[in-house]
């Protein structure tokens, strides 16, 4: 039988990865000040020994005011590198692949973690005023965020900027840049967010912009021979949205730039969006873009076993696979999946005597 693609390694420029299993960026809330601590540590060190080939970081803020909650883990200053580079140093001595996700979380910040609710913060409770393309709320109805200057916009950037050079610092291999889920960079994509008349709306061209320029000060600073990725969300599900053929146009624009693979979500542009959530619901994105646009791509979205997994490689829908809960509920399906498959790969010798 045919070696199975899922265990097949994956070179990004100098990185190699040991198999196709991606740890989705997913939020924690859990950090104070944005620090990381030992949660992260063993969340992601659990999913390192699972042996997962690459692991995303949570959405890591890159602003204080682009926090979803005050316990998002961020990387705005020099003091938050030490920890992440314990992590970093962990999850590469176990054979994975440490990777971040940079994000600003634009007009959906400043509210409380979901196990309190996700309501907004108030003022006094540590609450701050969000920033976005437009002064347009994410529920309607709630107070408006405030719309970003030209001064803004550049901070912006620079804050991005400034956190790569902290990820590199800190060891991390892959920049994942999150330009998905309603966020500020989607926010801007979006013309149901984004309605600026100067250089940064209307036009398809002006609300790719901002991303544009956050890509490309991002890798001034990431190192040619480390790859960049984005997360997009492919599609608003919303008539009169940001929809999969602005995203093949985007990612064209991307690969022209140096990104070396898109990661394909879909949604969180609005709270109303009707979203078919089923078995590999995004897959059709990853495959359009991978097909269309000619650049790598990444499946994520209720992929949760390995016959899936490699059919979608096998298909040639997606280069890698993200998964996000399965491996909450499964740290080390990648272990289990290579047995069930019928490959041999290292397991941690701690552990060898599960084996089998
Ligand atoms: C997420 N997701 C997510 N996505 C992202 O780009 N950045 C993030 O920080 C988070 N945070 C997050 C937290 C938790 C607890 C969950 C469950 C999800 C989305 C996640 O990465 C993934 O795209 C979706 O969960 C869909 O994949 P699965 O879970 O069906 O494999």
């Amino acid at each position: 039988s045919s070696s199975p693609a899922l265990f097949s390694p994956l070179k990004l420029r100098t990185i190699d990865l040991k198999n196709r299993i991606a740890v989705s960026p997913m939020c924690m809330y859990s950090s104070e000040d944005g620090f990381a601590n030992n949660w992260h540590l063993v969340h992601l060190g659990t999913r390192a020994v699972g042996g997962a080939g690459l692991l995303l970081s949570e959405a890591t803020a890159v602003s204080p005011e682009g926090r979803i909650s005050p316990d998002d883990l961020g990387i705005w200053k020099d003091e938050h590198i030490t920890k992440l580079a314990e992590i970093v140093q962990f999850l590469k001595k176990h054979g994975s692949v440490p990777g971040i996700q940079l994000a600003h979380a634009g007009r959906k910040a400043s509210t409380t973690s979901p196990w309190k609710g996700y309501r907004l913060l108030e003022k006094e409770e540590g609450g701050w005023t969000p920033v976005a393309p437009s002064a347009i709320p994410f529920y309607e109805g709630n107070p408006a965020p405030e719309a970003l200057d030209k001064a803004g916009i550049q901070k912006v950037i620079n804050d991005f900027r400034e956190g790569a050079k902290r990820a590199l610092k800190a060891g991390f291999q892959v920049v994942e840049i999150h330009a998905a889920h309603g966020y500020l960079l989607h926010e801007f994509l979006s013309p149901l967010s984004n309605i600026r008349e100067d250089e940064y709306g209307g036009s398809f061209e002006n609300r790719c912009r901002l991303l544009l320029e956050v890509v490309s000060a991002v890798r001034e600073v990431w190192p040619e021979e480390l790859p960049l990725f984005v997360r997009i969300s492919a599609t608003d599900w919303v008539e009169g949205g940001w929809n999969a053929t602005d995203s093949v146009r985007l990612s064209q624009m991307l690969k022209e730039q140096g990104m070396d693979l898109i990661d394909c979500s879909s949604g969180g542009m609005v709270p109303n969006a009707k979203i078919p959530a089923n078995k590999g619901y995004q897959v059709e994105f990853a495959r359009k873009i991978k097909e269309e646009a000619k650049i790598m791509t990444g499946a994520v979205g209720l992929i949760t076993n390995e016959d899936q997994a490699e059919e979608i490689l096998q298909q040639n829908q997606a280069d890698l696979i993200f998964m996000g809960r399965e491996l909450l509920r499964r740290p080390y399906f990648p272990l289990e999946a290579a047995k069930n498959v019928g490959i041999d790969i290292e397991w941690p010798p701690q552990y060898l005597r599960a084996k089998g």
